[in-house]
């Protein structure tokens, strides 16, 4: 396939970005997306060019490094995958492709396409962990029974991988799915009960003052989230907080 890219450029966060066009040819429909960026980057190295700068790590769709918008979605066009998950077969000879970073108040832009998420880090640091006696007294997790529903829907809150595709589909910019995933992981949980309402109320602390936009329930989140995460769990997030407010 030949194709047009025009990818958003961005020396560093002071400098003002701009689109630029590229085009790549003799790309194999079996690639994978970031591996033809890595093949961009090679002829750009090449030509003595700065390499377009990208997030990723495991290219397998579990660490929730990649991010990019990708003709204007979070991780482009395909469905409940990440960006190191799509393939060039998505795409036709001759497309163009605009591929611009995670755009967000909360998610400033580092360099072209990085942009530093470090507000859900401190998101999660300001309550999603559950505290547990390690001194030799610890119990046998067996021992406390859990329905098989709260098991799952717990696992399922759990599959979140923190990449923010959620925040940058919001027109709020909000972070509610990604919260709403980290409290429900631990809510459905008797182990996670103890500390139930210091967690809601300190991680809805922290996601207000990183400059997250509040939740319309437009359901965008829902629609562009890798790991399919529900809007059921913004709606026991709301729950778990008002619980805890009263
Ligand atoms: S809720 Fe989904 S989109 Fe949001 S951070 Fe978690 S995995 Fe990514
Ligand atoms: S690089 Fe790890 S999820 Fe894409």
């Amino acid at each position: 396939m030949n194709l047009t890219l025009k990818i958003w450029r961005q020396k560093s966060a002071k400098d003002k970005g701009q689109i630029v066009t590229y085009n790549v040819t003799d790309i194999s429909d079996h690639m994978s997306f970031l591996e033809m960026l890595d093949v961009l980057n090679e002829s750009l190295v090449a030509k003595n060019e700065e390499p377009i700068a990208f997030d990723h790590d495991c290219r397998e769709g579990i660490c929730g490094t990649c991010s990019l918008h990708i003709n204007g979605e979070a991780h482009g066009p395909d469905r409940l995958i990440t960006t190191c998950q799509l393939h060039m077969r998505t795409f036709k000879d001759g497309d163009t492709i605009f591929i611009e970073p995670f755009r967000s108040k909360a998610f400033p832009i580092i360099k072209d396409l990085i942009v530093d998420r470090s507000s859900l880090d401190r998101i999660q640091q300001a309550g999603g962990y559950i505290s547990v006696n390690t001194s030799g007294n610890s119990q046998d997790a067996n021992a406390i029974p859990i329905s098989k529903v709260n098991a799952d829907e717990s696992m399922d809150a759990a599959a979140c991988i923190g990449c923010g595709a959620c925040v940058a589909s919001c027109k709020n910019a909000s972070a509610m799915l990604f919260v709403s995933a980290k409290v429900s992981q631990y809510a459905l949980l008797p182990q996670g009960r103890i500390e139930a309402k210091e967690r809601v109320t300190n991680m809805i602390k922290q996601m207000d003052k990183e400059g997250f936009g509040n939740c319309t329930n437009t359901g965008a989140c829902e629609v562009e989230c890798p790991k399919g995460i529900s809007l059921n769990n913004i709606a026991r997030l709301n729950r778990e907080y008002l619980m805890a407010s009263i």
